[in-house]
């Protein structure tokens, strides 16, 4: 089974400091549970509420944590109802809330997810599994139009070839039908854009792409707005936020609500700059190269302004 590192694991324990004062922390992308592990093994009084969408990771997570007993309970559902969530158990008092964004190295290297572009596999890319009856990304791929298919590429891919790509797709469609597998969108992909340009990409020729079906797939910014909108109202005094986001469009909406909160006086956030992995982490862990960790804490006077962790190591 592959293994998933925790992201900037060490950060994460630092934001957290004084770790004897935490108490429940709410992990809303609970994973295989890396992080959550780390944060029960160091702070000795805390519990945790760990939320994921994918049923699979939650069994995973499950045995992961089984040595903490009680002090850890597991729920199946998306962070967006993290309000629900916590008032269906008794609206506890939260210390801290941490989201690792995006997907887990298990469900990437799990073929049957259609989640890389590294393996051959049904183009699906739920993380809820279908639970809830959402489109899979052949279902894009095959109904939309291109001009709709281009906008998706540039916006959530940000890909310089996304006409290009969503014309090969209408193409192949017209020509051969539709595409159904992972493989077959890589193929397509490469058709479309120029081989000296593929060459000087740096990463996969299709990574944008993928990206990008997978955000609409799973409504990942849609879930995103929803949970920073409800933070501020369960944000009790000293109540700390963590975010762990992987690209530019994830980090603008983070930044962005954590600068409106601050200006409203909700509280202050704990690194004025983002903190980022170092080049040994990166070089261990290659999906911690666009990490970004950001930390706002509820209910703190305007005077603590200040970053508690270095923003580089
Ligand atoms: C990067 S992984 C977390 C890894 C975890 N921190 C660890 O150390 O094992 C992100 C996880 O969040 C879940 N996830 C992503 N978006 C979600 C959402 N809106 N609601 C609930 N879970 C979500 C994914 O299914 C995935 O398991």
């Amino acid at each position: 089974m592959t293994v998933h590192i925790p992201v900037m694991l060490d950060k994460i324990l630092e934001l957290l400091r004084p770790w004897e004062e935490v108490g429940l922390v709410v992990d809303g992308t609970l994973g295989a549970g890396g992080h959550s592990r780390a944060i029960l093994e160091r702070c000795q009084g805390a519990s945790l509420i760990g939320i994921d969408q994918d049923q699979s990771i939650l069994d995973i997570a499950r045995e992961v944590l089984s040595p903490f007993g009680d002090r850890v309970r597991t729920v199946l559902g998306n962070f967006r109802d993290v309000g629900r969530i916590l008032a269906d158990l008794g609206s506890p008092r939260v210390s801290a809330f941490v989201f690792d964004l995006g997907i887990s190295s298990w469900q990437v290297d799990t073929p049957e997810r259609g989640f890389s572009f590294n393996y051959k596999g049904p183009l699906d890319m739920r993380m809820d599994m279908g639970r809830l009856g959402s489109r899979t990304a052949a279902d894009i791929v095959n109904g939309w139009s291109m001009a709709e298919l281009a906008a998706l590429f540039r916006r959530y891919g940000e890909d310089p070839f996304a006409y290009q790509v969503a014309r090969a797709i209408c193409r192949h469609r017209e020509k051969e039908g539709p595409i159904e597998t992972c493989e077959a969108l890589v193929s397509v992909i490469r058709s479309a854009i120029p081989a000296p340009a593929q060459r000087k990409m740096r990463g996969h020729p299709a990574r944008r792409i993928f990206q990008a079906l997978r955000i609409e797939v799973n409504d990942e910014l849609g879930a995103l707005e929803e949970l920073l909108d409800q933070l501020p109202s369960m944000g009790s005094e000293g109540c700390k936020v963590i975010f762990i986001t992987y690209h530019s469009l994830e980090d603008r909406l983070v930044k962005g609500r954590m600068r409106e909160w601050a200006g409203q006086d909700l509280g202050v956030p704990l690194t004025r700059k983002p903190l980022v992995p170092s080049e040994e982490e990166v070089e261990l862990n290659r999906r911690a190269r666009s990490a970004k960790v950001r930390c706002f804490v509820f209910g703190e006077p305007r005077r603590r302004r200040c970053s508690h962790v270095p923003s580089k190591t």
